[in-house]
């Protein structure tokens, strides 16, 4: 594609990892510190484990840290919540919002993803839009204007230049965790390709199954600026190892590495 963009490559643990586990995965990736450079890489702690990921991780190991989610609001009568503000203060530069397990259990709607998308961007942050069609959306072939809309609600509280600050995962529900089915390349080419073309944002990644076999696949559809992989990535070499796919992608030229 003659982009000369690093690839993402990142992994939220989702409600997983006591500080020790946290601390000796961010030990992984130091002692793997040179399979780094290449890639654009990220992990998403839980809350709890922030700080301590921050703090472990060198400032020269050039891994991005996230949030899983946090509130609109910068503050108030909000138990239970954490704000943008927040997140950032404890190392943050990245926050995910509207993951599909947060719309089904916690009640996310596009609206309130729209609120934390402007939030985060206000708060500095980087968003990390999560979007994607249920099983019953792909079955009826409505997946691409599904998640377009799902794109333009959650981005209708940015003012225009801030769109390309956002980045867009487009995770179908029907790919993601253990009763998730492997999506192929061709079924996502089409939605990779409209997100990278309408909306223009600062990544497109993919997400929903990903693991080392099919990582490489995945990274060679066009529009696809790397990938955000769950339980295939909870193991810091297996981490390393899809480091190591997308620094390859990414230097040999994505259409030609396969
Ligand atoms: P999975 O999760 O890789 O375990 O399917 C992906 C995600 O929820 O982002």
């Amino acid at each position: 594609m003659g982009r000369a963009r690093m690839t993402w490559i990142g992994t939220s643990w989702k409600m997983n990892k006591t500080l020790a586990e946290a601390r000796a995965f961010v030990d992984g990736l130091v002692a793997a510190r040179s399979a780094l450079d290449g890639v654009r890489a990220f992990v998403i702690p839980a809350h709890t484990a922030i700080a301590a990921v921050r703090e472990r991780l060198p400032a020269d190991v050039p891994v991005l840290i996230g949030a899983q989610n946090a509130h609109w609001e910068p503050a108030g009568a909000y138990t239970g919540e954490v704000s943008m503000g927040m997140i950032a203060d404890v190392g943050a530069t990245l926050v995910e919002i509207g993951h599909s397990e947060r719309r089904q259990h916690f009640g996310e709607t596009d609206e309130t993803v729209a609120l934390k998308v402007a939030a985060a961007v206000a708060a500095g942050l980087t968003p990390l839009l999560c979007v994607g069609e249920p099983a019953g959306v792909r079955a009826a072939g409505g997946e691409t204007d599904w998640v377009a809309g799902q794109v333009s609600r959650g981005l209708s509280r940015l003012a225009t230049p801030d769109l390309h600050k956002v980045v867009v995962a487009y995770e179908p529900v029907w790919a993601i965790g253990d009763l998730g089915r492997e999506a192929q390349p061709y079924e996502i080419a089409p939605v990779m390709e409209m997100l990278s073309a309408r909306f223009r944002p600062a990544a497109v990644l993919y997400g929903g199954s990903v693991n080392r076999r099919n990582a490489a696949a995945l990274l060679g559809v066009p529009g696809t600026d790397g990938l955000f992989v769950g339980r295939a990535a909870w193991d810091v070499a297996e981490f390393i190892e899809l480091v190591r796919i997308a620094a390859c992608a990414c230097h040999e030229g994505r259409a030609d590495a396969r």
